[in-house]
Parts: C-alpha cells; sequence; structure tokens
C-alpha cells in the first residue's frame, strides 16, 4: 500500500483503538493500515486465524504498530463478543469499528441455491449487524465511529449480484438507522462503497476475463490506497459533522452502469 501519512497528520490516530472485521486482507486490510500507520492499534477479525496472523504480523512490521488478530466467525454471535472482549482486554476501549467481512461470487438467480443466498447475507448484513451489536457499547462509551464496507452493484440491479445486492442495501439502510440512533451519544457512522479496486479478492471474483477500464469517467481501476485515504477522512476530525454518509469511492464508475 503506497503511504497515507503524506496527506494526513502521522499522529492523527494516536490512542485510538480499531477493530476491523476482514481485516486480513484487501480493502480491509489497507483500511486497518492506514489506522495504524496513524498512530492506532487495531484487532483485525476473520475465520482464517493463519491468514489473520501473517496480515497482523506484516502491518505490525511495516508500521511500527500494534495489529493483533483474533478468530472469529462474524456469522457467530459468541465469536464476536469474544472479539470485542479480547479487544477490550488487550487495549482497554474501541473507538473505530470497520465492517469489512464480505463473501462474494458471480451467480445467475437460477444457479443460486437457497444456501448460498443464506450464507452471503449471513456473512455480509448479519455479520455487520452481530460485530455492531457486540461493540456498540464500547463505541459509545468512547463516542466513537463506525465505517460500513458496502457496493455500489445493488444500485443499478447488476445482474448475477442480487445476494451481495440485497445484502449490502441492507447494510446502507443500518448505516442510517445507526447513524440516527448513536447520533445523540456522539458515535458517526457512515459506509464506503468501493467501485472496482485493483488487486483485490472481489475484483478477481467480480471482473470479466476481458475487464478494462475504460469505462469508468477518471480511467482506471481503484486501488487499495484509495479506500485507505478515505477511510482516514471518514474516521478523522475533518468528517466531525459527516454521518449515515456512503462515500462511494469508485471513479464514477456506477453512474456509466458498465461492469468492469
Ligand atoms: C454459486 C456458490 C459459489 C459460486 C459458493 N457457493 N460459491 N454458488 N457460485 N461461485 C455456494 C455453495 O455451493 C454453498 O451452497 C453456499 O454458497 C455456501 O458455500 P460454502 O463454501 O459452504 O460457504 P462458506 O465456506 O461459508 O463460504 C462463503 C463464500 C466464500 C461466500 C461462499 O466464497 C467465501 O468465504 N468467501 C470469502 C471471501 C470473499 O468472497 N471475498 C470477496 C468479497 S468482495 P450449497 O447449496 O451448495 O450448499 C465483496 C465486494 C464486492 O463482497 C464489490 C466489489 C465491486
Amino acid at each position: 500500500m503506497a503511504s497515507t501519512t503524506d496527506i494526513f497528520k502521522p499522529e492523527l490516530f494516536k490512542g485510538k483503538v480499531l477493530l476491523c472485521s476482514g481485516g486480513g486482507s484487501g480493502i480491509c486490510r489497507s483500511m486497518t493500515e492506514a489506522v495504524v500507520r496513524h498512530g492506532g492499534k487495531a484487532v483485525i477479525i476473520s475465520r482464517s486465524l493463519d491468514k489473520l496472523q501473517k496480515a497482523a504480523k506484516e502491518m505490525s512490521e511495516a508500521t511500527g504498530g500494534e495489529v493483533i488478530a483474533v478468530q472469529a466467525d462474524v456469522r457467530k454471535p459468541a465469536d464476536v463478543e469474544n472479539a470485542v472482549a479480547k479487544t477490550v482486554e488487550k487495549f482497554g476501549k474501541i473507538d473505530y469499528l470497520i465492517n469489512g467481512a464480505a463473501g462474494n461470487f458471480l451467480a445467475p438467480f437460477q444457479k443460486l441455491s437457497y444456501n448460498a443466498f443464506r450464507t452471503v447475507i449471513e456473512i455480509d448484513l448479519m455479520g455487520t449487524w452481530n460485530l455492531t451489536k457486540a461493540a456498540s457499547e464500547y463505541i459509545k462509551a468512547s463516542k466513537g465511529s463506525i465505517i460500513n464496507v458496502s457496493m455500489t452493484l445493488h444500485y443499478t440491479g447488476s445482474p448475477y449480484q442480487q445476494h451481495a445486492g440485497a445484502a449490502k442495501a441492507g447494510i446502507d439502510a443500518l448505516t442510517k438507522h445507526w447513524a440516527v440512533e448513536l447520533g445523540p451519544f456522539g458515535v458517526r457512522v457512515n459506509g464506503i462503497a468501493p467501485g472496482p479496486i485493483e488487486n483485490t479478492v472481489g475484483l478477481s471474483r467480480l471482473a470479466t476475463s476481458n475487464a478494462n477500464y475504460s469505462g469508468i469517467p477518471l480511467g482506471r481501476a481503484g486501488t487499495v490506497t484509495d479506500i485507505a485515504h478515505s477511510t482516514v477522512f471518514l474516521f478523522s476530525e475533518a468528517a466531525s459533522y459527516i454521518s449515515g454518509h456512503m462515500l462511494v469511492v469508485d471513479g464514477a464508475h456506477w453512474l456509466t452502469h458498465h461492469t468492469p
């Protein structure tokens, strides 16, 4: 990931604690690394402990900061409760939460099984709700901030994406409900809706083999650094009056109705 401290103050998140689901790879790893590069500490969670521990070690070495791995399946309330407890045990509080754990694949309606649809709803939508439910009292106590990772494919009813689209539409709704309900406690809740982001599992699963980016008005795929910058902005005081907002970071891609 390219440096993000050349834009924002290097100690912007000094003393802050982040809990991030899906933080072991791709977009969510870059979001975590950006917070740690700015002085924060982080706990990353996902199902695959080996992958998580490797990512935590690499991020700690790259930033000189503290990143801890905790195994958790966001579909299981006991797992997310444990992840929250471990975070508080280690760092004493939670300031920031990123809900990024997701599962996705292209599947036409008739090939999408009952279990496949339910699985994606459970990982993306239920996982976001479960982790936020478990962490919410701590986020309230710290007057913290939440970022939910969404997407743009449900804005236009993109084919083969109804499972993820339905889940992300639910996440967009939760973002608004939580912004309203948690706002009086000083908590800001926003989302980031990435477009095609190069070198990510999401893009490799969703892009067609002849993908090109000529249909994207800004003429390129996004990078994980683009998402990292948006994360730093939304968690920072620069966004102190922004809540309930879904920040689209896609080079104006979804407005063109093209698929990559
Ligand atoms: C059709 C599929 C499928 C596919 C799995 N299934 N892959 N159906 N096409 N390609 C079906 C299975 O057959 C099964 O249904 C059901 O889904 C559950 O699959 P399992 O493998 O048993 O579940 P699980 O191990 O929990 O895996 C979840 C998963 C998996 C979502 C299916 O792919 C996963 O864990 N992915 C995590 C990583 C990931 O997807 N990252 C990308 C996120 S990108 P049956 O009926 O057979 O039991 C993203 C943003 C996109 O979300 C936006 C970018 C622009």
